[in-house]
């Protein structure tokens, strides 16, 4: 399977959300063989999207979530919210969140078990900044968010965890990483799982990239195997480039069926 994750930041209002999820649903019409799509709206606008998706292909997503289950957290947004909302999927742990916003190792922790106890499939973005990458560090910095976000946690029987490996220097910047830099990393995460979290089957991981996708350069990450889908920033709000990622997805699966 492929996943798209489009994540629509804080780029969107609430009409714009609508009438992109609308497009995006158009752009799904008559695939034979559709990747799984989740669609992260601003939290103003989940509950008009959830409108939109509701019945159809795509999953809502949000782009956060708190790490508290509730109290006196003013401005934060709950597990149990989201899932009022019909959210299904929360991004945690996005290089945004952890470089402006002070997100830490242990805060996305708390976020992936709140998450997953609430029945949502959390999307743990990983990756490493230019620095580290200059140093040939990326892989212990990678290794370090893993063990981080997983500790303590226990996948259950049906539970399933997405990981996002974003080099921090990729995100919106027009350079995406190779493939063949993306696949190595994603192979090494998978490696990482299994002793971070035992007993976990193949089938409840998937790692996606993300860093600089557009309707040019999708397909090459898409067509490795090692790339179980993709997360999308900018090119996620631009339907144009959105449907051509959705285009390359398809004729992966297309192609992996014939
Ligand atoms: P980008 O963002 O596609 O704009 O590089 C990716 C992300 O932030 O998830």
């Amino acid at each position: 399977m492929k996943t798209i994750v489009g994540n629509w930041k804080m780029n969107v209002g609430t009409r714009e959300s609508v009438a992109l999820a609308r497009g995006v649903l158009l752009a799904l019409r008559g695939k034979k063989r559709l990747p799984e799509v989740a669609l992260c709206p601003p939290f103003t606008a989940l509950g008009e999207v959830r409108k939109v998706v509701a019945r159809s292909h795509a999953s809502l997503g949000a782009q956060n979530v708190a790490a508290e289950e509730q109290g006196a957290f003013t401005g934060e947004i709950s597990t149990r919210m989201l899932v009022e909302l019909g959210v299904t999927h929360v991004i945690v742990g996005h290089s945004e969140r952890r470089h402006l916003f002070g997100e830490t190792d242990a805060s996305v922790n708390q976020k992936v078990i709140r998450t997953l106890s609430a029945g949502m499939v959390p999307i743990v973005c990983v990756g490493e900044g230019a620095a580290d990458r200059a140093d040939g560090k990326e892989r212990d910095v990678v290794a370090a968010q893993l063990r981080g976000a997983l500790a303590d946690l226990h996948l259950r029987h049906k539970e399933r965890i997405l990981f996002a490996y974003e080099p921090v220097w990729a995100i919106g910047s027009g350079t995406s990483d190779t493939p063949a830099d993306a696949v190595a990393m994603h192979a090494w995460i998978r490696s990482l799982v299994p002793e971070l979290l035992p007993g976990i089957k193949p089938e409840q991981v998937a790692v996606l990239y993300g860093g600089s996708i557009d309707g040019s350069n999708a397909y090459l990450f898409l067509r490795e195997d090692e790339v179980d889908g993709l997360l999308v920033g900018g090119a996620s709000v631009k339907l144009s480039e959105f449907t051509k990622i959705l285009d390359a997805a398809a004729d992966v699966l297309d192609a992996r069926a014939a």
